[in-house]
């Protein structure tokens, strides 16, 4: 994940700066830079791989001064590599950047007639270019900056110098920044661990704010050039705290980042004006030709591999086979040469979905990877990969890997819907703006986490749940009952409802807390019938649904009303209260909720 770091102030930037970017590593990244103001002149140095190398690159005492910028960057465009690390520079302009521009190209084509000449294939790099186009038109670098921030689509954090003045500029939208008030010294970062050692004094920018930070002196503005007051927070995070954004755990934190994480996801993809999917990493073969498509992984990926069975078989009416990788790579799998497989993966590094991976290979058929974590064995052997940019998760258990897994697998259905000539434009649009919704929705559930906590105090004690739902909710429910056992303990098991009468209904009694995921759909009614026949045995309802039912609602222990979406996007909401319930329950027993006993973070053994 990129990390931006700045300082502005009286020491040497370049130490400061390095040692901000190391507090970064553990978010991954594949290559860094930096970019030190003296007198005048910028120096930059950019290395490939870690910021050991890139220390090493400036360590001869040349790169002296006290105001610069520095940078590790993910590759979300153009392959891990020094042309495509930060910094980028056009004329005297300098940039580092995180997000994701959605209009590089059109804003490339047309800087490139104007003679802009591009040495990366970033999408970053038409930042300062577009700068200088404005300057060259005989705008202040200031009224330059503001212009092209307005040219923008997509998200951005920027950190931006230039050699003719001593001035430092930060600019935000949909993507964090932060700046830190120090004595007489300003610090910039994208994340508060980077900077927690030297400050704990912070601003926290928010959308389309621009901080300029000019001797020792700092000044906010909008993008129109009026000046705007943000409060300077004091914080008390310890440095783990500050890693984990103030919340107690990682899993909590990843929770909350889930709608930060989805309109990631969807960024430069999703194009909701021309009813289009971009994905500029595949290279899918003649999907007219696609005989089955496969879908194999382990565990949570696994969970998001039914629910794209759900998706694609409605959609597409192609037939989707899901198996588990462990099982898939020693049943002999009949597999065609016109099949599609997808493996899906947050570490990209699963043992056994690689092995699945070769045995489809092996038998010829096209491999697509779904993988968080950039330059991982998926990653790199698949025939294409789609990334989630989900962001590091650190917890355990996988929370916003799924949710974004399922984001990508929903528009990889309007991309092959189109394709195939299921789906036209119209009904992209549509679903596009569906999905657009869906952070601002979850936002909202997100916010019942109080009343979600108090569902777990009342329950925590319990020894088993049973998880309950149908349709598309069933793989929501494996994967509800998968967090609680993981990081709780507590005996979970996930059934489809219909299927409770053909056994699991023996377990029912009045110490058995039953959770329902049952939004109101074509099943809804025969849900119901499950309940009544739990209620009947006394069992406890936890029923999470869409709509408010005053019937159902009184006779549920516990019941939370959840915004409502089209069918196949319905797990990407429902998932989150469940996930909410585990952590709460874990956090409440005191267990060690961000590496569970027995548990790795990737299983790269069988
Ligand atoms: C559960 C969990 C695991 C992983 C599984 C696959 O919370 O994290 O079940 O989902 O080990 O891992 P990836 O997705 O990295 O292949």
């Amino acid at each position: 994940m990129c990390g931006i770091v700045g300082y502005a102030g009286t020491e040497e930037a370049c130490d400061i700066l390095i040692e901000s970017l190391k507090r970064l590593e553990y978010r991954g990244y594949d290559s860094a830079g930096i970019a030190i103001w003296n007198q005048g002149t910028i120096r930059t140095e950019r290395k490939k791989g870690k910021v050991d190398e890139l220390k090493k690159a400036v360590s001869d005492g040349t790169f002296q001064g006290s105001l610069g910028l520095a940078h590790t960057r993910w590759a979300t465009h153009g392959t891990p590599s020094e042309r495509n690390a930060h910094p980028h520079r056009a004329g005297d302009v300098v940039v580092v950047h995180n997000g994701i521009i959605e209009n590089y190209l059109e804003l490339k084509k047309e800087l490139k007639k104007e003679g802009h000449e591009f040495l990366s294939d970033t999408d970053t790099e038409v930042i300062p270019h577009l700068i200088v186009h404005h300057m060259n038109k005989g705008e202040a670098f200031l009224d330059a900056v503001s212009a092209s921030l307005k040219e923008l689509k997509g998200s951005y954090a920027l950190g931006i110098i230039r050699e003719k003045e001593r001035i430092l500029v930060a600019a935000k939208k949909e993507s964090p920044l932060i700046i830190g008030v120090g004595n007489g010294e300003y610090y910039l970062a994208s994340d508060a661990p980077a900077i927690i050692k030297k400050t704990n004094r912070f601003i926290f920018l928010e959308d389309n704010d621009i901080a300029i930070l000019k001797d020792n002196s700092l000044e906010l503005t909008n993008t129109d050039g009026e000046k705007i007051e943000r409060k300077i927070h004091q914080v008390q995070w310890s440095d783990a705290m500050a890693e984990k954004g103030g919340y107690k755990h990682f899993m909590l934190k990843e929770i909350f980042e889930q709608p930060r994480a989805i309109s990631e996801t969807l960024l430069g993809r999703a194009r909701e004006e021309e009813g289009e999917i971009e994905f500029e990493e595949i290279n899918l073969p003649d999907v007219q030709k696609i005989n089955k498509i496969w879908m194999v992984a382990c565990g949570t990926s696994y969970h998001a591999c039914i629910i794209g069975k759900h998706i694609f078989e409605a959609n597409l009416r192609i037939p989707v086979e899901t198996d588990i990788a462990s099982e898939f790579r020693y049943r002999d799998p009949i597999i065609s040469k016109k099949d599609l497989l997808i493996v899906v993966s947050q570490s990209g590094e699963t043992a056994d979905t690689i092995a699945a991976m070769k045995e489809a290979k092996r038998k010829g058929a096209y491999v697509l990877s779904i993988c968080n974590v950039l330059g991982s064995t998926l990653a790199r052997e698949a025939d294409s990969v789609i990334f989630t940019h989900a962001g590091p998760e650190i917890g355990v258990a996988s929370t916003k890997a799924f949710t974004t897994q399922i984001s990508v697998i929903f528009i990889l259905m309007l991309y092959l819907g189109k394709r195939l000539g299921v789906l036209n434009s119209e009904d992209i649009k549509k679903h596009i703006l569906e999905l657009k919704k869906i952070p601002r929705k979850m936002q909202a559930i997100l916010e019942m986490a109080p009343s979600v906590e108090e569902a777990a105090r009342k329950y925590m004690h319990r020894k088993n749940f049973l998880y309950l739902g149908r349709g598309i909710h069933f793989p929501t429910v494996l994967e509800g009952a998968l967090k609680l056992k993981e990081i709780s303990y507590i005996h979970a098991e996930a059934y489809a409802a219909g299927e409770m009468k053909h056994g699991p209904i023996a377990l029912i009694d009045e110490d058995m807390p039953v959770v329902f995921v049952a939004p109101v759909d074509q099943t809804y009614k025969k849900t119901c019938g499950n309940m009544e026949e739990v209620i009947s045995r006394r069992g406890k309802i936890i029923l999470f649904t869409d709509r408010e039912d005053p019937e159902m609602q009184q006779r549920a222990d516990s019941c939370f009303i959840l915004p409502d979406t089209i069918y196949e996007l319905q797990p990407i909401l429902n998932v989150v209260p469940l996930q909410l319930l585990a952590y709460y329950i874990a956090n409440l027993l005191g267990t060690d909720v961000d590496q569970p006993r027995n548990l790795a973070k990737s299983v790269t053994v069988e």
